[in-house]
């Protein structure tokens, strides 16, 4: 038993226009309605956050960015600020492998990012993950480690404690291929946790929120939720619509007390 409260959140990635987005959270927001133990995320595209943040305000369901840029303003075109973000959403995803790999976003970046958002009072969902030849070649923990050490260079205990951590293997995103439970749990607790623990000590790796990302859906989120370290999922494909998404909140809300 902890207090760590499990969150689900959805990224959209580029999907769904305003109109559709704003449908989708209507249904979210009903779907959920009265889960009280579970946190509900979203992360549409930047120019949904807006129509999205009035569908879903007063409501229980939160809202996050999927990047940010780390300057405060300037000449960063197509670029979006932290500052813009501030008062909008309340966490915002870096890190993700998609952004590491086809945009070139570097742990250097994202420890930068990390700094903007935590300056603008947003929580930064970071994302970290080892490839297909990592995994086979053994190289899991001490690759995910070091994106870990990497991307809190400068963070106090405080600010750590109060992130969200991802855990997605990147063969397991969008391929249907999900680390088997035990396998998620053991890289989350021992690896991330561990190295959390290595530089902040026990207590702030026991407070920090990490979640499953990478193929997870109604079908594998509650063995995914039973494991101990596993505090929630980030979830691309299965976010898209409203019944599966529901469907995994109500889930994680079943199988944790
Ligand atoms: P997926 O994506 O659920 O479609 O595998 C997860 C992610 O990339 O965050």
């Amino acid at each position: 038993m902890n207090n760590r409260k499990p969150i689900i959140a959805g990224n959209w990635k580029m999907n769904k226009t305003i109109a559709e987005a704003v449908t989708l959270v209507r249904g979210i927001r009903a779907g959920v309605r009265e889960i009280e133990t579970v946190e509900t995320v979203v992360c549409p595209p930047f120019v949904a956050l807006p129509s999205v943040a009035e569908a879903l305000s007063h409501g229980k369901v939160s809202v996050g960015a999927q990047n940010v840029f780390y300057e405060e303003s300037g000449a960063y075109t197509g670029e979006i600020a932290a500052s813009m973000l501030e008062g909008l959403v309340d966490y915002c995803i870096i890190g993700h492998s998609e952004r590491r790999n086809i945009f070139g976003e570097s742990d250097v970046w994202v420890n930068k990012k990390a700094k903007i958002l935590l300056a603008h009072g947003i929580t930064p969902i970071l994302c970290v993950g080892e490839s297909l030849e990592q995994n086979q070649a053994g190289e899991t923990d001490s690759f995910v480690r070091g994106q870990v050490a990497a991307a809190l260079v400068g963070l106090s205990a405080e600010q750590v404690a109060g992130l969200v951590i991802a855990y997605e293997p990147i063969w397991a995103i969008g391929t249907g291929l999900t680390a088997t439970p035990a396998e998620a749990n053991r890289t989350i607790g021992i690896t991330i946790r561990g190295a959390i623990a290595d530089l902040y000590g026990e207590a702030t790796a026991q407070a920090v929120r990490i979640q499953y990302g990478g193929s997870a859906k109604p079908d594998n989120i509650a063995d995914l939720m039973t494991q101990p370290d596993i505090d929630g999922a980030l979830v691309g494909g299965a976010s898209l619509k409203v019944d599966p998404f529901v469907a995994m909140v109500r889930k994680t809300a079943q199988v944790t007390p």
